[in-house]
């Protein structure tokens, strides 16, 4: 069953050196259970697509397109309507709780809250559920610690914690916006095993984004790949790997460190990312693109299905293996 329903969204803020097309175009669904991955680099919309969808874009941005949760119209509802949405259907986290945590509370206290407000619970029906919760993120001595304030927990434990509050309602999706990039490399594993558990456990279906796609690998079935505000190729997570048909997508994978290989210095994509409020006519790509033809200059590719990837771009898969 499709849970969220993405079609053409667009969007753009205004700014004093004008519009910048932070997302354009962008197609995709999630369904119920399900784990996908919103990949590319810094600055290609991940964000602000995951913002649009929570309709918590800055002051200056504008959307366009239609969203559909759970089978409702969600883009253009009233702000009352929103806060229900996003504290009871759709969670999201980002790469430093601490800026959702508030560091002069207790976590008890932080948690429970939620709880009164939106299940209308009392306080000790929410304190012993918000300790189940807390275990279920492993979380050791859950109600001895849940008293503690957060500078009191280390970066991985804070980080359990916002999932934990995040599931308090029983969200059915789960927006994860890097939320290992500020960890160490062990905890980001554990975080990771994490997030794969909750899936298996509470059925929360889980849009994980991420600049590095070697996270994504064991973690989500499929794949979307974004540049430029648009996705330059999606298909299952399996496929992507093993076949990455996209030019873009190959330098993605290229710059992920392998264990077989003797790195000396890791491969990086050449050449600047676009800029958003001047990109170019046709593949946004193709200014970097050891592959680009005449055509990816001037005429924009479409995603079309190529087995089972979408990809868009001019080239055949076989030329960029
Ligand atoms: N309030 C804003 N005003 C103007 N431009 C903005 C605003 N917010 C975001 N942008 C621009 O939108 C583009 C996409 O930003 P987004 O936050 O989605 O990137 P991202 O893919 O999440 O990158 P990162 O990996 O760095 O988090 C960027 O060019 C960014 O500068
Ligand atoms: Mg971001």
């Amino acid at each position: 069953m499709t849970l969220l329903d993405v079609k053409n969204l667009g969007v753009s803020f205004r700014t004093n050196d004008g519009d910048v097309n932070a997302v354009n175009g962008v197609s995709f669904s999630v369904k119920a259970g399900e784990t996908v991955a919103l990949v590319g680099e810094s600055g290609s919309g991940k964000s602000q697509t995951a913002f649009a969808i929570m309709g918590l874009l800055a002051r200056n941005g504008t959307s366009t397109g239609e969203i559909t949760f759970d089978g409702n119209r969600i883009d253009g509802l009233a702000q009352s309507d929103l806060n229900r949405i996003r504290a009871e259907e759709i969670a999201m986290i980002f790469q430093d709780p601490m800026t959702s945590l508030n560091p002069y509370m207790k976590i008890s206290d932080q948690m429970i809250e939620v709880l009164t407000l939106h299940k209308g619970m009392s306080k000790s029906e929410a304190l012993n559920e918000c300790v189940r919760m807390l275990d279920a993120v492993r979380i050791p001595e859950a109600r001895a610690r849940i008293t503690m304030y957060p500078h009191e927990f280390s970066g991985g434990m804070r980080q359990r914690i916002m999932i934990a509050m995040s599931l308090l309602c029983g969200p059915k999706l789960l927006i994860a916006d890097e939320p290992t990039t500020a960890l160490d490399v062990t905890v980001q594993a554990q975080i990771m095993d994490l997030l794969s558990d909750i899936r298996r456990d509470f059925g929360t279906a889980i849009i994980l984004i991420t600049h590095d796609l070697g996270i994504v690998a064991g973690a989500c079935e499929r794949t979307i790949v974004l540049y430029g505000g648009q996705i330059m190729e999606t298909g299952p997570t399996r496929d992507i790997f093993a076949r990455p048909s996209h030019p873009y997508t190959l330098g993605l994978l290229k710059a992920v460190p392998r264990l077989d290989v003797d790195h000396d210095i890791l491969p990086t994509i050449d050449g600047e990312p676009p800029n958003m409020s001047a990109l170019p006519q046709g593949c946004p790509f193709s200014p970097r693109c050891t592959f680009a033809v005449d055509r990816c200059a001037s005429d924009r590719p479409v995603l079309s299905q190529h087995g089972i990837i979408h990809r868009a771009c001019h080239r055949e898969a076989e030329a960029v293996k």
